[in-house]
């Protein structure tokens, strides 16, 4: 049975895709409505739970390197690529609640869309390991923890199961057609 393909996708990432990409739309409305989203500013209000806290990692910035790493969610090619990637992911919830195609093609999005979630993780979080901690290494570690540890790590093991889940389901699939063949 825990072989077989599942004829529905699993309520946790279905609830998790949703949420995440949500909370990931609302992170990117605040860097990119700067100053209006930043305390005193117009748009504040929507968010509220950002003044609670550091607002972001303090980033160690060196005048003298022109393309310094810095917390890639300002840029606009991470912008880009969550753009991209929040598309998809609406695009497998909607494969799924119209039931236009069956579970399996649904699966092969969201398998991607995870994929891709993973993959950018992995390579935001691999930066400060193999820099010797240089962008970060200065922040306290209740700061690190909740502003870099969690977050990246959440990231990391959810994909991380998504892809695990979705890539069994898909692959029995490709088994049992490839036996009908
Ligand atoms: C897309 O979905 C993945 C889960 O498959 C989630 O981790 C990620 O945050 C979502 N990405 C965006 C940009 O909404």
């Amino acid at each position: 049975m825990s072989n077989a393909a599942s004829p529905e996708v699993p309520l946790w990432i279905r609830t998790w895709t949703l949420v995440s990409s949500l909370v990931v739309i609302w992170d990117f409305g605040y860097c990119l409505l700067r100053p209006l989203s930043m305390e005193g500013g117009s748009l504040n209000f929507l968010w509220k739970p950002y003044n609670l806290y550091a607002k972001e990692l303090k980033v160690q910035q060196d005048p003298k390197k022109k393309h310094h790493v810095t917390i890639p969610l300002t840029y606009k090619n991470t912008a880009f690529m969550n753009g991209i990637e929040t598309l998809l992911n609406f695009t497998y919830l909607g494969l799924l609640k119209s039931g236009q195609v069956n579970v399996g093609q649904a699966n092969l999005v969201g398998f991607s869309a995870a994929l891709m979630t993973l993959s950018k993780t992995v390579l935001y979080w691999l930066i400060e390991p193999f820099s010797g901690y240089q962008h970060i290494g200065h922040n306290s570690l209740k700061d690190l923890i909740i502003l870099w540890i969690i977050p990246n790590g959440l990231w990391i093991v959810v994909p991380a199961a998504i892809v695990y889940t979705l890539g069994k389901d898909l692959n029995h699939r490709l088994d049992v057609n490839s036996k009908q063949d």
